[in-house]
């Protein structure tokens, strides 16, 4: 019905009959992301099931105010790094040297890799200033993932270290044009320098620091091209050290397909999109032949504590429908994958609450009242499954991340979600409290879990996880 009816508008506003107008072999509107496109890392290594790519991280400088050099942290000198994309099962070696002047490692967010591979300073001695270190690891699931460092994150993320990772389904369906979003912002001062990774001091900690220019793939509003019924697949990763992204498309029909870990079950329409930072999100976004021929996308003030909500919105990037003539809607698949419900008969029960607590003035973040550090550990053996109650007792929202495993959301205070999909993130929003599901593979090592608001998990919002051996 809704076909016939998109036919019939179509039919309306170009006045002609509808099956005359449908183009049979639509292309994507010439350059339509050509303001958009990252730069991929080289693949240094003949073997197609071998991805071999080096990765510097290193200063450079750019102009965000004319005749202003402002000092960036990259990886190759790009912003964000350069995206690395291989095949599900491929083996990802990569030659990391350090380039800056202090400390740092690269976490693979959402990789499902050895502890050793993971990149945590806790884990990896970190990589020192002039080094190097060999990553080599195989990627077992397909998805959208990303790259940042594990060594004063905070800092290192702000001032622009990270980059989209993405692991190709080999029997994808078809889904649109591929789009890789990466979402970030960065704190420039008004003299054009950037801004003090600690602005705001112990209370930027407390609120968690945004930046106050917003990049889309390390540009400001950059122009996208569309073309009404054409769809476009967007995978989108929150690569911010604070800042939440929701934002809604006029004009367009949106159909979720995949979160952190993948496809989810079946497409699902939504009305807009949310990522929290560390968050990845990928829709199918059509456009409509209501969609207004340009529009800004604005990026909408989220309540997520401390009166957040009352900023006003922003501009995020400007989408262009081409004038190429429209084609028919695709039906987005029926079926994408199946994710079988976590067995949780005989699990081991742990309370992890995200708590804040005032200490001689300061405010301490931590889990269950402790910070990183005193509290927060964990103990697991392979072949376990855990469920967990995550109890946000703050007024703020905070980010939840597990590395190394994926979870399944089972409620949110005693609520079932709607449709079952692997996470390594999920908002635990303030005075909230859900339970989460997750198996532990034969991956023994320490793992870490933590707020992804990078200042908070700073403040002490982290944990670690030993994972032992099986139970004899
Ligand atoms: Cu994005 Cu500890 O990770
Ligand atoms: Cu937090």
């Amino acid at each position: 019905m809704r076909r016939i009816i998109f036919a019939l508008s179509i039919a309306l506003l170009f006045g002609c009959e509808p099956p005359l107008q449908i183009d049979e072999h639509p292309a994507d509107p010439p350059g339509w992301d050509a303001d958009l496109a990252l730069p991929e890392a080289e693949d240094l290594n003949p073997d197609p099931h071998v991805l071999e790519i080096s990765l510097t991280a290193k200063i450079i400088t750019r102009e965000f105010k004319p005749g202003v050099q402002t000092e960036l942290w990259t990886y190759n000198g790009l912003l964000p790094g350069p995206m690395i994309r291989a095949k599900k099962n491929d083996r990802v070696i990569v030659h990391f040297k350090n380039e800056l002047p202090e400390a740092t490692t690269i976490h693979w967010h959402g990789l499902r890799i050895p502890a050793a591979m993971d990149g945590t300073e806790h884990v990896q001695s970190p990589v020192q200033p002039g080094s190097t270190f060999p990553y080599d690891f195989i990627v077992p699931d397909a998805g959208t993932f990303w790259y940042h460092p594990h060594v004063r994150s905070s800092h290192q993320v702000n001032d622009g270290l990270y980059g989209a990772f993405i692991v190709e389904d080999p029997d994808k369906p078809e889904l649109g044009a591929e789009l890789v979003v990466v979402l970030s912002d960065l704190l420039v001062d008004p003299d054009g320098t950037l801004g003090s990774p600690n602005a705001g001091g112990h209370l930027g900690d407390y609120f968690g620091r945004e930046g106050n220019i917003l990049l889309v793939n390390g540009r400001t509003k950059p122009t996208l091209r569309t073309r009404t019924g054409r769809a476009q697949r967007w995978r989108i990763i929150n690569a911010a050290r604070t800042r939440y992204y929701w934002f809604r498309l006029p004009g367009h029909r949106l159909f979720k397909v995949a979160s952190d870990g993948g496809f989810i079950e079946a497409p699902q329409p939504v009305e807009d999109v949310f990522l929290t930072p560390g968050e990845r999100v990928e829709v199918m976004v059509i456009p409509e032949p209501d969609a207004p021929e340009t529009q800004t996308v604005q990026w909408l003030p989220y309540e997520r504590g401390y009166a957040t909500s009352l900023r006003p919105e922003e501009p995020l990037m400007n989408l262009e429908v081409s004038d190429l003539p429209p084609t028919e809607p695709p039906a987005p698949p029926p079926w994408l994958r199946e994710i079988p419900p976590l067995v949780t008969s005989g699990a081991v029960q742990q309370r992890i609450e995200l708590t804040e607590e005032s200490v001689n003035g300061r405010i301490e973040m931590g889990v269950n009242g402790l910070p990183f550090g005193v509290g927060g550990h964990i103990h697991a053996h392979v072949g376990e499954t855990h469920v967990w109650e995550i109890a946000n007792t703050t007024e703020a929202d905070h980010p939840f991340h597990l590395h190394g495993f994926f979870f399944q959301v089972l409620d949110v205070n005693g609520v079932k979600p709607d449709y079952r999909e692997w996470r390594d993130m999920v908002n635990v929003p303030q005075k909230t409290t859900m339970r989460v599901a997750v198996q532990f593979d034969d991956r023994p090592g320490t793992w870490m879990f933590h707020c992804h608001i990078l200042d908070h998990a700073d403040l002490g919002m982290m944990g670690m996880i030993e994972l032992m051996a099986p139970h004899p």
